[in-house]
């Protein structure tokens, strides 16, 4: 896409998506005046499709009880409900043996996926670049239910990289030991899962998930893949299942894709959830209602029947994990945003995305005390798209001399420009990036246990999507150009720092 096609694309295909007031809103500065707001930080959230929101709206109408009513309006949403299934299926390329499971976000996607994976023998092989959320459910679960047995973790390379040569060799590794102890004990000390990001939120980062994969697959395990910096910006299949590339599980949240009312997703074999790969049921008596693949949490409407004896049955079917009543506004909007996704086109989107984040790259890369931390030799976007590469959607930098927190906020308060400052969740990678060392990471540990987070490391991130513009790319550039020129002298009299939080405030 060359300057007027970016133009274009925003002006046909994005602008009419959304509302004015949510992509054209204005916001204060410091000095009083009024500038329309630049959101940057496109990675927390995103804001809602005009006609996401028109959907809820026009449903509730006809809002009844999702499953539990045998009303005319209960029967309308529960279809409604229920369809969503389907399009999230097409949309990522899940098959019929796939369940698609609402939950309320990405982290309670992994929780519940962690839950039952903690039910099988073997370990999970999870990256140390993911974010917390795509970790610690792994280490909480296998903790709870393997008597305090850790994931095992895969160090990547010091710029956050995967080299899937190392991977192998902890799957080598596993089954060594795996070997070595088999004479003593059933469990075993292979590894069942892989859990990978699909794209960093922190560099962009894009691991080859298929070829993680077929190498995963290929030692008899699993992968899940956290989706949820990945699908909106760009086509994720999950490929058939025959495929040794397949896809096993994914996860993803609706409002990271332009749905932001409370809904997520976990996809995944049905055999898996219905716990129909662990041992075969004992005396002829079906301990798959029973024990075996019980869910991740019981309560109202994922039960059929709780006999006398106090036996809680379940169904086999993905309703089981949905505890409660569900939330249907959530589940219709990630619907009508997989409709625009697709309207306007994953590829062009990505292209459309990429050229933009490109730009602002270029810009930025210019300014001599501006440090990215980005994978350099990574940087390929649109010279070689096969392999793994990071121009996507995320540009982690921070400015020689001044704190990411004042970096932060200076946009926000001096140019309205929102961008997200901290360390992203994904802690053991920014201490990678910033060269942290043990006995740093002691001292902040120290602080961090008196209450002091000021010196928690961590970087600017700014986060693109489809929303901005070449007109936003241009105000960050010039604005990260002029905040560079000034020291942090200038600034002191200016803002002032909460020794305590490392946040700053305008005086
Ligand atoms: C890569 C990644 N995984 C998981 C999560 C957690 O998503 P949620 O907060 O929607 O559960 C996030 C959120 O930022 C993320 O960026």
């Amino acid at each position: 896409m060359g300057l007027t096609d970016l133009v274009e694309f925003w002006e046909r295909e994005v602008k009419p998506r959304f509302r004015e007031v949510d992509i054209e809103s204005m916001v204060s500065l410091s000095d009083g005046s009024e500038v329309k707001y630049v959101n940057l930080d496109n990675a927390a959230t995103t804001i809602p499709f005009r006609s996401v929101i028109e959907k809820i709206i026009n449903s509730l109408s006809e809002y009844g009880s999702v499953h539990r009513g045998s009303g005319q309006h209960s029967k309308v949403t529960t279809a409604r409900y229920e369809h969503v299934r389907e399009t999230i299926r097409r949309f990522v390329g899940a098959s019929s043996d796939d369940y698609i499971i609402f939950t309320s976000n990405t982290t309670t996607a992994v929780h519940l996926a962690a839950s039952l994976w903690a039910q099988r023998s073997g370990f999970i092989l999870v990256s140390d670049a993911e974010h917390s959320s795509n970790l610690t459910p792994w280490v909480q679960h296998e903790h709870i239910k393997n008597n305090g047995r850790v994931v095992r973790e895969y160090n990547t390379n010091p710029d956050g990289t995967i080299d899937i040569e190392q991977i192998r060799q902890c799957f080598e590794r596993a089954n060594n030991d795996d070997e070595k102890i088999k004479t003593f004990t059933t469990n075993s000390l292979r590894i069942k899962l892989l859990a990978v990001t699909g794209a960093s939120n922190l560099t962009g980062y894009k691991p080859q998930i298929y070829e993680l994969a077929k190498l995963a697959h290929s030692y008899g395990a699993k992968i899940f893949v956290d989706a949820c910096q990945l699908l909106q910006h760009e086509q994720i299949d999950m490929l058939p299942d025959d495929d040794p590339c397949h896809i096993d599980f994914i996860a993803f949240s609706g409002h990271k894709m332009y749905a932001p009312f409370g809904a997520g997703v976990l996809v995944g074999p049905k055999d898996f959830f219905d716990g129909r790969d662990l041992p075969a049921p004992f005396f002829g008596i079906d301990f798959l209602n029973l024990v075996y693949g019980s869910v991740y949490q019981l309560g109202g409407g994922n039960i059929p029947y709780i006999d006398s004896g106090g036996n809680v049955l379940r169904p086999k079917i993905e309703r089981a994990h949905e505890p409660g009543t569900p939330n249907f506004a959530g589940a219709i909007a990630i619907e009508e945003a997989i409709i625009l996704l697709e309207e306007i086109g994953m590829n062009r989107i990505k292209e459309y995305e990429h050229q933009l984040v490109a730009l602002a790259l270029d810009g930025m890369m210019k300014i001599s005390n501006v440090k990215i931390y980005l994978p350099k030799n990574k940087i390929c976007y649109p010279k070689d798209e096969t392999g793994d590469y990071i121009i996507g959607s995320v540009i982690p930098f921070d400015i020689e001399g001044l704190p990411h927190k004042l970096v932060a906020e200076i946009l926000a308060q001096e140019y309205g420009i929102g961008v997200r400052a901290g360390s992203f969740c994904t802690y053991e990678l920014i201490r990678k990036l910033k060269g942290i060392t043990k006995e740093q990471d002691q001292e902040i540990t120290k602080e961090v246990l008196s209450g002091v987070t000021a010196n928690i490391p961590g970087l600017v991130r700014a986060s693109f999507s489809m929303i901005n513009n070449l007109e936003d790319v241009n105000r960050f550039v010039s604005a990260i150009s002029e905040i560079s020129g000034k020291d942090i002298g200038y600034y002191r009299q200016r803002y002032e720092l909460d020794e305590r939080t490392g946040e700053w405030r305008v005086k």
